[in-house]
């Protein structure tokens, strides 16, 4: 499968987000499984673009924690409070964090000491509610821009229009719904 990961570095922003969709479409044609889509998301965004660190976090406690999902790259920390960092900040405001110098993002949480800059887009179901947050750092200061942002967004929505989400995630307590 090595020779069907794209290699994005020498694209246009646009043309490799364009080319990656259509390559994600292609791969998880038939697939309605979250966890499989997350896995083969990092994959494809991490080989295809180069970064030191691709892949999700996932909601656990609405509203409340994070806990890491399919994801290529060095170790990432397990579990991210809702407000804390990049990812739990993007979590609690339903927002893209767009942040080109980490060093310069308070309570930013360092998994590698090499990361410069970093993107955080929200993952929503197909209800709106919010299923994991996709967190993707670069050794290279400012390496996301807002074309990465509408990319990135356009590519998540693959999780609104394909997963199941009370089934696939079986969220642990019904009591909470
Ligand atoms: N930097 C992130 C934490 C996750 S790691 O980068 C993989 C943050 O501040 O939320």
């Amino acid at each position: 499968m090595a020779e069907l990961t794209l290699d994005l570095r020498d694209l246009p922003k646009s043309d490799a987000y364009d080319q990656l969709s259509a390559q994600a479409g292609a791969v998880l044609e038939g697939i309605a499984d979250p966890i499989a889509a997350m896995a083969t998301l990092s994959a494809l965004l991490h080989h295809g673009f180069g970064h030191l660190w691709t892949g999700f976090y996932r909601v656990v406690e609405p509203g409340r924690l994070l806990r890491v999902g399919p994801y290529q790259g060095t170790l990432g920390c397990l579990e991210i409070v809702f407000g804390r960092g990049v990812c739990g900040t993007a979590a609690a405001e339903g927002r893209s964090v767009v942040v080109p110098d980490v060093h310069a993002f308070p309570g930013h949480i360092t998994c590698d000491a090499r990361s410069a800059s970093e993107i955080v887009v929200p993952v929503f179901a197909a209800g709106g509610e919010l299923i994991a947050v996709l967190d993707i750092d670069s050794d290279r200061p400012a390496a996301f821009d807002d074309e990465d942002r509408v990319g990135l967004e356009r590519l998540v929505e693959w999780f609104a229009a394909h997963t199941a989400v009370e089934s696939s995630y079986g969220r642990a307590d019904p009591s909470r719904s």
